[in-house]
């Protein structure tokens, strides 16, 4: 089996374009690899400087890959500032890879030129050694990621190579590989944008913790176009389309056999909405409890990090050994 490794930031929360796109596809996939399910809020830390913010938002993240059915027996979900090998490697990765090398990272260059008046961190610069320290800890030999992270598997390639090359071989090449595709979430408000939290208005998100209400709302209150025909066509009706696809994703129904059932918006914004309720209300039940059973959410999460722990205390000594540093006394 492969092993797989992905990571996520804990910032923000969770939509329904992040949890149709991406998660459902971690929980059915749990049992085709050896999958690692890194929360990563050292790298939140590039742009979080709210004190006692990124606790919270990392608790609240595992308890919804928890609720959202991530198996801590199949699925090792782990915190990475739990475990300090990661930034004793992320260490060993800045010298090895070069200041030009990470100046080219278009990563980089789009968010520190966002925030030009803002402080940018030279982490924000050395943010592809730590993550490539995330993945060659865990000899990852895939990697799902979208396009926009394809630069850092690249270079986390690089920095593996270069190391073999100096100190002989001691990681594991990865691979980037593209996630399994899920569903296509637009925003409501904006269809031909997908949903995402930088979206300047949240009235086109639906949250995964958001209340019954207003998940009802925000799908009646869905852009759609001046006709009244219920049509899959992406171009020139995307607003009812993107309805189309969410309720597909969540009845396990194809697009083709729902449109034959709708004559009206109305009732397909409706029924889209208490479709959508009825796969994120047991999630926000199970993770309500979670949040109310903190013993049993650091039970939960401690099973992961005492796996990953394990794996990542072996690797960073074979990169100890193979550079040659003074054996601890
Ligand atoms: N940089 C990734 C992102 O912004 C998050 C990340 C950190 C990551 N470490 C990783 C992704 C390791 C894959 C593997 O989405």
């Amino acid at each position: 089996m492969p092993r797989v490794l992905s990571c996520i930031q804990p910032t923000g929360s969770v939509h329904l374009g992040n949890y149709l796109g991406a998660l459902v596809n971690w929980v059915s996939g749990q049992h085709d690899g050896d999958v690692f399910h890194g929360i990563v809020d050292l790298h939140a830390l590039t742009v979080i400087d709210t004190p006692g913010l990124i606790g919270t938002q990392t608790l609240e993240l595992a308890a919804l890959l928890f609720a959202c059915g991530l198996d801590p027996d199949v699925a090792t979900v782990f915190v990475q500032s739990h475990i300090h090998e990661h930034t004793e490697l992320a260490w060993i990765m800045e010298c090895t890879v070069s200041f030009g090398e990470l100046s080219r990272m278009t990563q980089f260059k789009d968010k520190s030129a966002r925030r030009e008046a803002e402080f940018v961190s030279a982490g924000l610069f050395t943010y592809p050694a730590l993550q490539a320290a995330d993945i060659l800890l865990y000899d990852a030999d895939e990697v799902p990621v979208g396009d926009d992270q394809r630069q850092h598997i690249e270079i986390t390639r690089d920095i593996a190579v270069r190391f073999n090359h100096r100190f002989g071989d001691t990681f594991i090449l990865p691979k980037a590989v593209h996630p399994k595709a899920g569903a296509r979430v637009m925003d409501l408000q904006d269809p031909t944008s997908k949903m995402s939290k930088s979206a300047t208005s949240d009235s086109g998100l639906v949250y995964l913790l958001d209340d019954n209400a207003s998940i009802s709302r925000k799908f009646k209150r869905a852009v759609t176009d001046s006709d009244s025909e219920v049509k899959y066509d992406i171009a020139n009706k995307p607003g009812i389309s993107n309805l189309l696809d969410i309720l597909s994703a969540s009845t396990g129904k194809p697009v083709g056999e729902l449109v034959s059932q709708y004559s009206q918006y109305g009732a397909l914004k409706s029924d889209t909405g208490d479709a959508v309720i009825a796969v994120v209300e047991p999630i926000r039940t199970r993770f309500q409890e979670l949040m109310q059973d903190k013993g049993e959410l650091a039970r939960l999460l401690s099973i992961g990090n005492e796996r990953a722990r394990n794996v990542a205390a072996v690797t960073l000594q074979r990169a100890h050994n193979a550079i040659g540093l003074l054996p601890r006394i």
